[in-house]
């Protein structure tokens, strides 16, 4: 078996990551939509157009499930998505209906991620729309100055802060730091944990052959693989806009 992967950037590769420390290195498909980067904003209408030709994408090489490793599409169009293929799509959300967040919690995400209301369907929380954290991370500002940009859109005091955006568990420490009281939640260890429940790991190649896709070139891609202790795990191709 064959899983892809797909996020607008460098985000998906983080959860990617995380998974393969927990269940071993196998073979993957990534594709990050680099020329479409940031998700965050855009119109349903053209989050599912781009939706579509990145799943396609990642049909096309071979995948046989295909993870949505980013919470704007899941929140929002993926619910369109479903009918258009014969095999699994697995948004990042899909740990949600096994597991209860409760208490003073806050939703730090995209700006459409929050709007969506789809966390909130699940889940009593505060929502804390942001338009530029996932742009430091891809940016590789990992501390420092999102430190500072982190200190003014965190409110003090104790609640759960549920991190509702792949790019955000590089920033887990930093917050950590800064607001030693939160307790914080990281969808991508909640995705994980989920991911082994729904998916035969023993069943998926392990063969040393994957490859990371990105839609655009940019050097600091490269250096963001190898900051993620990916490189020599994956060849990187950039590719023409879908
Ligand atoms: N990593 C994505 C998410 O989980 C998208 C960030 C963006 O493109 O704005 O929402």
């Amino acid at each position: 078996m064959n899983l892809g992967f797909y996020d607008s950037g460098i985000g998906g590769l983080i959860t990617l990551k995380k998974l393969m420390d927990d269940v071993g290195t196998f073979d993957f498909v990534y594709l990050g939509d680099k020329a479409n980067f940031p998700y965050g904003e855009k119109d349903e209408e053209t989050l599912l157009m781009i939706a579509r030709k990145c799943i396609n994408f990642l049909k096309d090489k071979e995948s046989d499930a295909v993870i949505i490793a980013c919470n704007t599409i899941s929140t929002t169009v993926f619910k369109h998505l479903e009918k258009f293929y014969d095999f699994p799509i697995i948004p990042i959300t899909d740990w949600i209906k096994s597991y209860r967040i409760n208490g003073n919690v806050k939703l730090l995400g995209t700006p459409n991620t929050v709007n969506s209301s789809f966390y909130q369907r699940y889940m009593k929380c505060e929502g804390i729309p942001d338009p530029n954290l996932a742009n430091f991370v891809e940016k590789g500002i990992w501390d420092g100055e999102v430190e500072e940009y982190l200190e003014g859109i965190l409110p003090t005091g104790e609640y759960a802060l549920v991190l509702a955006c792949t790019h955000y568990s590089v920033l887990n420490g930093v917050i950590g730091k800064l607001r030693p009281e939160v307790r914080i939640i990281d969808i991508s260890d909640m995705f994980v944990e989920h991911l082994k429940s729904v998916i035969d790991f023993s069943k998926i190649n392990r063969g040393n052959s994957s490859t990371i896709y990105f839609t655009s070139k940019d050097d600091n891609l490269m250096k963001m693989v190898d900051k993620l202790g990916l490189s020599g795990m994956a060849d990187v191709e950039f590719i023409d806009p879908l």
